[in-house]
């Protein structure tokens, strides 16, 4: 239940940020990109939610070699924009992960905190390697040191919203990627 009060359920006012046009080209460069390195590697590609779903539906699109998907459900406590570092992970992959190249999908990257737990519980399965795809990264929130593979855009300290990233659940529609200004 969340504890948020009316001024968050309102309409919030956004610049845009990045474009449909921008983020598709960019998308476009990264999957060719993942289908080299991972030619032959069968990878798993596993996608965190809810925030990974606009651009996982794209980016497995763009990616011309053989790959699997998995989602993970990730809900960090947060309070509207506030997050803290308390992620609970669920309705993880089932599949056996032993010696397989893995290779988490995310919306944005911000404290670093989802995706180091998620690195942590997946390395148990003992796969031949993990690796980290966002469209955003937030580097200067970063809590955890984590190494990320292939970023679609720097969002600087902007909170961003569209394309699967929300504010209080809403906005994960916009086709494009918008920074709230308020
Ligand atoms: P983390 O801080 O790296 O663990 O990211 C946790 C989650 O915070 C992300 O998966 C997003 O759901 C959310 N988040 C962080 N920054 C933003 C933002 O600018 N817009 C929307 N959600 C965000
Ligand atoms: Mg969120």
């Amino acid at each position: 239940m969340s504890t948020l009060g009316k001024k968050d359920l309102g309409v919030r006012k956004f610049d845009l940020l990045f474009s449909q046009d921008k983020i598709a080209r960019r998308i476009r460069e990264i999957g060719a990109e993942i289908s080299r390195d991972y030619e032959d590697k069968d990878p798993i590609l596993v996608g965190i939610l809810k925030g990974c779903v606009v651009f996982m539906a794209d980016l497995i699109r763009a990616i011309s070699i053989p790959i699997e998907i998995e989602f993970v459900n990730a809900t960090s406590y947060s309070n509207g924009q506030i997050q803290d570092d308390k992620v609970v992970l669920s309705d993880g992959p089932e599949v056996d992960l032993r010696n397989r190249h893995i290779l988490i999908v995310e919306g944005v990257v911000d404290s670093g905190n989802t995706v180091d737990i998620l690195i942590k519980n997946l390395s148990l399965m003992e796969p031949a390697s993990i690796e980290i795809v966002t469209l955003l990264d937030k580097p200067n929130d970063r809590q955890k040191d984590v190494n990320i593979k292939y970023i679609g855009f720097d969002a600087g300290d902007d909170f961003v919203i569209g394309y699967g990233l929300d504010v209080s659940q809403k906005y994960r529609n916009l086709p494009f990627i918008g920074k709230v200004i308020d």
